[in-house]
């Protein structure tokens, strides 16, 4: 394991408001995202330094691998201070190699970054070599890896380099720099290493992409959880409805349920499309996220993400739409108000639940009421034809909408199930080992 997922700080509970805003301010951008930093030996190690520094600022867990001749440049006691882990050199060392092997270690990672990246590490990746442990965790790695080039401008502009950087973008390698400017051997030109906010803002959009290099089906780990091997779509998120180009009618969701559900399902092992409305979020490492607006760029984002095995709808979907949405900008005039007439959105989740051929083996509703609560899940369990209901109150008392805890019962064909209040993230984690016992019945 790369270490236990950074916790969000405690938040005030004053007014709706103030919940929702804190709550946004307080998931990092980078929370839970665990990467791999190689160290090249370069001038530019240094500023390796700093990127674990804003890495770790951002949420992110860090773990730190140095060529031999990165410690001639930095010392390796400064970047496990700055990671919070012990940094890893030695291919061969029985005793780094029994804590976490360097299969693992390629493979628990969101990302593997490179920085610096030098000539001889890009020469070794080009190729294929494993002679030390840098360049056997590159090539035994699964993940997507993003380099940041460093070195003298004549070694960058060298028909070799030139070659192996062309090879490695075909094998779907992201760069990042390098940039102009004078070299600390004195020349000048394209060779600088990138600086580090560059290094974070290019991680952010790493992470976001597809990260496993796929394998032949039945090749490569077996995945381990309780949803090991199956695919999981949730809907997260409000849905915006416009009105006219710039207004819309919304709601208070603030996505943070949905989105714990989905990093639950993850790292029970299972494939996973987020569908997120818009909200404030970071998107979580490791799962596919597909964002959309309205109600039915929501549905046929579901529909494209069949076949699943399990389907939980967390968004607050608007159930109407405004019929005729204006072209322009709607003005005051001598008219008066305007009348918005709606009209009924598709509903995802009964959709959903209904489809005779291709119907995910379990479909998880959510009921939000502000009153009855119970009585109205059980009454929408069969409505929507949906196998389990989490059924939460959102009175405005409650502060669920926005808030980080959530205080729910899951209803079942078999019964109600109340739960104390708890963090969202602790609902999530319960509802994936609800959703994995049953799975188990039905596979
Ligand atoms: O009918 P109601 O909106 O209360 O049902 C809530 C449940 O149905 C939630 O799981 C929500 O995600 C889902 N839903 C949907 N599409 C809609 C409305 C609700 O998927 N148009």
């Amino acid at each position: 394991m790369l270490g236990p997922p950074a916790r969000a700080g405690p938040i005030e509970r004053s007014t709706f408001g103030a919940v929702t805003a804190q709550a946004i301010m307080t998931a990092k951008p980078l929370s839970d995202a665990r990467i791999l930093l190689i160290v090249g030996g370069g001038v530019a190690a240094y500023k390796s330094l700093e990127l674990i520094r804003r890495l770790r600022e951002r949420g992110a867990i860090v773990r730190v691998v140095m060529t031999e001749a990165a410690r001639q440049f930095i010392a390796p006691l400064s970047a496990a201070a700055l990671s919070g882990h012990a940094v890893r050199s030695d291919l061969f060392s029985l005793i780094e190699e029994a804590e976490m092997g360097h299969i693992e270690l390629s493979r628990e990672a969101d990302l593997v970054v490179v920085a610096p990246a030098t000539a001889d590490l890009l020469a070794k990746m080009a190729h294929g070599l494993a002679n030390d442990l840098a360049s056997a965790t590159l090539l035994a790695t699964d993940k997507r890896v993003l380099v940041a080039p460093a070195m003298n401008v004549r070694m960058w502009l060298h028909p070799a380099t030139r070659r192996n950087v062309a090879v490695l973008g075909g094998d779907g390698v992201l760069f990042v720099g390098p940039d102009e400017g004078e070299m600390a051997c004195g020349e000048f030109g394209p060779g600088r290493m990138a600086e580090p906010p560059a290094i974070v803002a290019a991680i952010e959009r790493a992470l976001g992409e597809p990260t496993a290099i796929p394998l032949p089906p039945g090749l490569g780990a077996r995945p381990e959880g309780a949803l090991a091997g199956l695919r999981v779509v949730v809907t997260s998120g409000p849905t915006y409805e416009p009105i006219d180009p710039v207004r819309f009618l919304g709601n208070r969701s603030s996505g943070l349920q949905g989105r714990a559900i989905a990093q639950a399902a993850r790292a029970a092992g299972a494939r996973v499309t987020l569908i997120s409305g818009p909200v404030a979020l970071a998107d979580p490492a490791g799962v596919e996220v597909v964002h959309v607006e309205t109600a039915r760029q929501m549905h046929a984002a579901a529909l494209a993400a069949l076949p699943a095995d399990v389907f939980v709808a967390a968004a607050a979907v608007a159930d109407w739409r405004v019929g005729a949405v204006g072209a322009q900008k709607l003005k005051r005039g001598a008219a008066g108000a305007p009348v918005l007439s709606l009209v009924e959105n598709p509903d995802i989740l009964a959709d959903i639940a209904t489809r005779r051929a291709g119907r995910p083996a379990l479909v998880v509703g959510f009921a939000a009421e502000t009153e009855r609560v119970v009585e109205n899940a059980r009454d929408k369990l069969e409505r929507k034809g949906c196998d389990l209901i989490v059924a939460n109150s959102v009175a405005e008392s409650e502060g669920t909408f926005g808030g980080l805890d959530n205080q729910v019962a899951i209803v079942s064909a078999t019964g109600v199930e109340p739960w104390p209040r708890m963090s969202k993230q602790e609902v999530a984690r319960g509802l994936i080992e609800v959703i994995a016992r049953m799975m188990k019945g039905r596979t």
